[in-house]
């Protein structure tokens, strides 16, 4: 187990802590989703409505959520989702964060926006690393990114597709918050009522280096950030640009946001090795469709030539159980960890994903699946909406 003294025994319980211990504004921007948050709550209702039939008198007994990505043996199918700025819920956030994924033997994924660099991340965390990728307007910029990633080691390339313009999320601007995170008049009295997290997490960071930004930014872009508080994003991204990473990166290629199956079949044209179904957590379009719902039709098209991951609303092993059985490869999870994080550091994190591993292996059990390669979609029940 994690050595965590929380008493959190379930995400939900790890979000409670979490939402005590944060300032509001940040609290939000992890939790919520974008403008109405139809797609927040669809993509778990969406989870929700699939029921298991289990099959019984299997023996169970030797039952394990081992699995591989890529070839690479993995304790459970499941792999720590990017996040952005996961390190201001916790000092060195995505350095605890990663090590815990390495604890739990699962890839962490970093975020382009992550708060701490790359470089560092690798160098202090160890185990398997994927690197998220946001393109830049300027590719010359988002390129060397790519050959920092070569050179720190990184083990996979995941580019973000899904994200070609700031999204809506109003509860930032009600709260204040931005990125890199500013203490204003507007926030600064939800800050006060928080000092444990003041102190410990953002007044290091001044005191080490000054106010937490986006460290992977390169100095030009990072100004331009510090002066518009709105990480940019590329609205002229193509299969074209899918087509230039492949040359460049010969590692593992996972394309995410992905919701079409003629997309998924582009992805794989374009020599992706993966795609990640995803609607970015519920927080870019809010009138996306599930992932759990496209995830069948991706599968039906590219299922046999790739891998199909998927993202979005898993905060139970019952949840990830459901997304292999119809066939996924595995799960990322984006918040769970967070909310551990946020709570006790790597011991959290480490904890969120404990629970994750011990639910997915109950509901094995239950379900009468001794390993994650005998799920099938004959185990599942969709109840009519
Ligand atoms: C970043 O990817 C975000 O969803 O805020």
């Amino acid at each position: 187990m994690s050595g965590s003294g929380l008493k959190a025994y379930n995400v939900a319980d790890l979000r409670r802590l979490a939402r005590r211990k944060l300032p509001r504004g940040l609290f939000e921007y992890v939790d919520r989703g974008t403008e109405d948050e139809h797609a927040l709550r669809a993509m778990t209702r969406a989870i929700e409505r699939l029921k298991f039939q289990p099959q019984v008198l299997v023996d169970v007994s030797a039952r394990s959520a081992q699995s591989d990505f890529f070839g690479i043996p993995t304790q459970m199918p499941v792999a720590v989702a990017p996040t952005g700025a996961a390190g201001l819920l916790w000092h060195d956030g995505e350095i605890a964060l990663a090590r815990a994924a390495h604890r739990a033997g699962i890839p962490f994924t970093l975020s382009t926006a992550s708060i701490i660099s790359m470089e560092r991340v690798a160098a202090e965390a160890g185990g398997r690393l994927w690197f998220q990728l946001y393109m830049w307007p300027e590719r010359e910029h988002s390129l060397e990114l790519i050959e920092r990633a070569k050179r720190c080691g990184f083990e996979a390339l995941m580019i973000t597709v899904d994200t070609p313009t700031a999204p809506n999320r109003e509860y930032n601007k009600h709260n204040g918050f931005s990125l890199p995170m500013r203490i204003s008049a507007q926030n600064a009295w939800d800050v006060a009522l928080h000092p444990g997290w003041f102190f410990k997490v953002f007044a290091r960071y001044l005191l080490r280096s000054g106010v937490p930004t986006l460290e992977n930014y390169p100095s030009q872009l990072r100004q331009r950030l510090n002066e518009s508080h709105t990480p940019p994003k590329c609205d002229s991204l193509s299969w074209a640009d899918l087509r230039e990473l492949r040359r460049r990166w010969s590692g593992p290629l996972m394309v995410k946001g992905i919701l079409r199956p003629d997309d998924a079949q582009k992805a794989h044209e374009c020599g992706a090795d993966a795609v990640v179904v995803s609607n970015h957590g519920g927080r870019n379009l809010d009138s996306s469709v599930p992932p759990m719902n496209a995830l069948p039709r991706v599968l039906e098209q590219v299922g046999h030539r790739m891998s199909v991951m998927v993202d979005g609303g898993f905060n139970r092993g019952g949840d990830i159980a459901k997304a292999l059985a119809l066939g996924a490869r595995g799960v990322l999870v984006g918040r769970a960890p967070l909310w551990g994080l946020a709570s006790d550091g790597e011991a959290g994190a480490t904890l969120a994903l404990d629970i994750l591993r011990e639910e997915l292996e109950r509901v094995m059990a239950f379900t009468g699946v001794p390993n994650v390669s005998a799920y099938n979609p004959q185990l599942l029940h969709a109840l009519a909406d």
